[in-house]
Formats: structure tokens, C-alpha cells, sequence
């Protein structure tokens, strides 16, 4: 294939660009990474005219692919023509915060932001002002945004900060655990009870391999956190409207958060966070209550409209049916190859997600700590660029899921499955 055009934008970008990349994973790919000319029903155009089959799309957003339907384009395109936006409230973001709570049954109301990260830093504020707390249980492996709070490492009380830029003492307020552990989290309650705002967990996670809950894990950060005053928080800025269906992960897994943070699909591909919960709580956000929160760029009404025609097209065609049946498909074809030819490696994976983890031991992760001892640098260095050659553009690095989009189809889950079988 010949990728020269991509190679010589990444040495322009590398001029103006800090490591070539307006976020940080999209360098990952070796040796530079694919730059997209456009985007084809459930492939991309590379800057040199070839094809792949894109299981990237977005890192998550585009459940319909990259052919928006009709529907959505005009709305978008109705939308921009008549001016971007004014700073002033408009009905279809009251339409769009209607379809999430009509949805969703743990969401009252919704504050729209413009990223996840913001969801994840917006809802950790208010989970301390509601509460009059500091500390905030994450996962170790869970990742919820380039928010300051959460770029923690360690373990229990014992962390540090992830990043240089973020002073020690945000990470004194972070408690770290493994996900699927119910001990731990349990010891971290009774030492840190009382100082514990909120537990911020993605119901599975999906930027360190796909690790799905195991047993009541939930149920079990659910009854702790009732137990001792806190809020559960879920962070559905990937599985919202994609795990699950309409009722979103926490619909599938019969859990109520109290707070709930959403990104990605319900933008239909334009920047978007969102927080939602309970009247109650949400209605301490300012202006209603004292805990600060703004943006210039919220309920942008460009997005809106093409987050929520997104969302309605998917209510009405049967779409999660259509990415469910082909992320099967994978998964199963998958294990056939995995079993045949790595069987130390796992398939995981729901709904429309799924990845082939390089695990040593043929194990699915339960946690971050076990998906990080994957194969790195064979996904990396020999796998990834043979799938590339093969035409099947996979997510930048081992760690992040691969998703399933409207615009899919069996041939893209055929092709994707021989080729490897290729490279296994
Ligand atoms: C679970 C989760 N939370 C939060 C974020 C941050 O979202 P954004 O990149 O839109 O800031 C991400 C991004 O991938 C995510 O996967």
C-alpha cells in the first residue's frame, strides 16, 4: 500500500503539531499514523487514496458510520445555515435532553458540555458539592478524560499523579482500585468511608482492553456507596447509547447511578459531553444551585441536532439490532481464529464493541493490571501493520475497543476475520 502522502503530512505535523497529533493516542500507530482523506459508509479514504475497513470509527461516536443518513445530514446542514450559534438556549437542546431522560431511566435532567472529559470533571464537582466530600474512588485502568482528578496512578491511598502538571495533592484525593474487585473497594469504604464523594466507574472498561463486570460488581459499588452517603457515578461517555441499547449500559446491567456522564454517540459525531441524573442532584448546578459549572460552546445547536437525529434514527431503524448481530458475528469468528491460531490470546467484547486481547494465558482480563501485561509490542509492531496492509484499519493501540458501526457489513466482518487469520 502505498502510505507516502500520510508520512509526509506527519513530518509537516511534527512542525506544529506537539508529537505530530491533536491527541495523544492517534500517534500511537508505528511508524506515523494514517491521515484521513474521508470517511465511506463503514471504511476510510486515506491522504493517499486507499481503503480500509475503519473499526476506529471516531474511537466511538459514529454508530452510523461514516454515511450520515438524510435525516441527520439535513438536520446538521439546516442547523449550520442558519447561523452556528448564539449563546442563547435553543429548543433542540430541550429535545435532545427530553430523548436522553425519556431513555434513561436514572436521568432527570441533563447539562450539556462539549467533551467527555468535561462530563467526567463536571460531575466529580458536583458529586463534591453535593456531598461536602473530597475523595473520589476510581478504577485502575478506567479512563474518564484528561481531568486532573482522575490522571492518578497507585494503589488505595497510595497514588501519585500520572501526569507532570498536576499538583500531588489532587491525587491525595483519588483513591485507586482494580475493577471486578470487590474486596478492595470494600477496604477502601471502610478506611475512607466518610471523605468518599462518589465512586466514578465506566461500567466496563473500555479504554484498557473491554473488560465487562464480573458477578454483582456493580450491585456491590451500588450498595457501598448507598451505604456510606456517596454517589455512583457512571462514566457512559463510551457505552452510552451503545452498550445496552437506548437504555444505555446501566440499562443492561439493571443498575441505577446516581450521576451518569455521556460523550461520543449522543453527538452524532460533533464534540459533545453531557451529565444526567436526578433532578435533586443536578439541580445543584449553577444557575439552579451553587455548584459552578458554564461553557461558551454548550448545547451547541449544530451538535445538538445531530446528536439527537442520530439517536432518533437509531430509536426507529433498528440500528442496535443491525451492530449487535454483526459485533456476534465478529466476536464468534474471531474466537474461531483464536482458538485455531493464538490460543493464549482472548476475545472480548458486547453489543458492538470487541477486540482480540495479546493475553499470555488465553484468560479475559478482569482488570486493568491484567490487560496491561498483554503483548504490546507484537500488537504493535507486527499484528497492527499487517492488519493495515490487509486493509482493516484497527483502533491506534491494544488498549483502546474497536467498534461496530450502522454502516457495516458482513462482508466488512468477513474480510476482517480472514485477514486475521492472516496475521495470527
Ligand atoms: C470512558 C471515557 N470517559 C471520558 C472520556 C473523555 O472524553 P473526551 O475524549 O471526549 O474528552 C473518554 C474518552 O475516550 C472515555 O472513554
Amino acid at each position: 500500500m502505498n502510505r507516502e502522502t500520510s508520512r509526509d503530512l506527519y513530518d509537516r505535523a511534527l512542525g506544529v503539531l506537539p508529537g505530530g497529533v491533536n491527541s495523544s493516542v492517534r500517534a500511537a500507530p508505528q511508524p506515523y499514523p494514517t491521515f484521513v482523506r474521508k470517511g465511506d459508509a463503514g471504511r476510510i479514504v486515506d491522504a493517499d487514496g486507499e481503503k480500509y475497513v475503519d473499526w476506529v470509527m471516531g474511537l466511538g461516536p459514529l454508530l452510523l458510520g461514516h454515511d450520515v443518513p438524510d435525516a441527520v445530514q439535513a438536520a446538521i446542514q439546516r442547523r449550520a445555515s442558519e447561523g452556528p450559534m448564539y449563546g442563547m438556549p435553543t429548543e433542540v437542546e430541550v429535545e435532545h435532553a427530553e430523548f436522553i431522560a425519556r431513555h434513561v431511566p436514572s436521568v432527570e435532567m441533563v447539562r450539556f458540555v462539549n467533551s467527555g472529559t468535561e462530563a467526567t470533571v463536571s460531575a466529580v464537582r458536583l458529586a463534591r458539592g453535593h456531598t461536602g466530600r473530597d475523595k473520589v474512588v476510581v478504577m485502575q485502568g478506567g479512563y474518564h478524560g484528561a481531568q486532573e482528578s482522575t490522571l492518578v496512578e497507585g494503589d488505595g491511598d497510595e497514588t501519585a499523579p500520572s501526569s507532570p502538571g498536576i499538583p500531588a495533592s489532587f491525587a491525595e484525593h483519588t483513591l485507586t482500585v482494580p475493577f471486578n474487585d470487590e474486596a478492595a473497594v470494600t477496604e477502601v469504604f471502610e478506611a475512607h468511608g466518610d471523605d468518599i464523594a462518589a465512586v466514578l466507574v465506566e461500567p466496563i472498561l473500555a479504554n484498557k482492553g473491554i473488560v465487562e463486570p464480573r458477578g454483582d460488581y456493580h450491585e456491590t459499588l451500588r450498595d457501598l456507596t448507598e451505604d456510606h452517603g456517596a454517589l455512583l457515578i457512571f462514566d457512559e461517555v463510551i457505552t452510552g447509547f451503545r452498550v445496552g441499547g437506548l437504555s444505555c449500559a446501566q440499562g443492561k446491567y439493571g443498575i441505577t447511578p446516581d450521576l451518569t456522564t455521556f460523550g461520543k454517540v449522543i453527538g452524532g459525531g460533533f464534540p459533545i459531553g453531557a451529565i444526567g441524573g436526578k433532578t435533586e442532584i443536578m439541580e445543584e448546578f449553577t444557575p439552579a444551585g451553587n455548584v459552578f459549572q458554564a461553557g461558551t460552546f454548550s448545547g451547541h445547536p449544530v451538535t445538538m441536532a445531530a446528536g439527537l437525529e442520530t439517536l432518533t434514527y437509531a430509536a426507529e431503524n433498528d440500528v442496535y439490532e443491525h451492530v449487535n448481530d454483526l459485533g456476534e458475528r465478529l466476536r464468534d469468528g474471531l474466537r474461531d481464529v483464536v482458538a485455531e491460531h493464538a490460543p493464549e490470546y482472548s476475545v472480548v467484547g458486547t453489543d458492538s464493541m470487541f477486540k482480540v486481547v495479546f493475553t499470555r494465558d488465553g484468560e479475559a482480563p478482569r482488570n486493568g493490571a491484567a490487560v496491561g501485561r498483554a503483548n504490546v509490542q507484537r500488537w504493535n509492531r507486527v499484528f497492527r501493520p499487517q492488519m493495515l496492509e490487509a486493509g482493516v484499519m484497527l483502533s491506534q493501540n491494544q488498549f483502546e475497543s474497536q467498534f461496530v458501526s450502522d454502516a457495516h457489513t458482513a462482508t466488512d466482518v468477513e474480510k476482517t476475520i480472514e485477514a486475521y487469520r492472516d496475521a495470527l
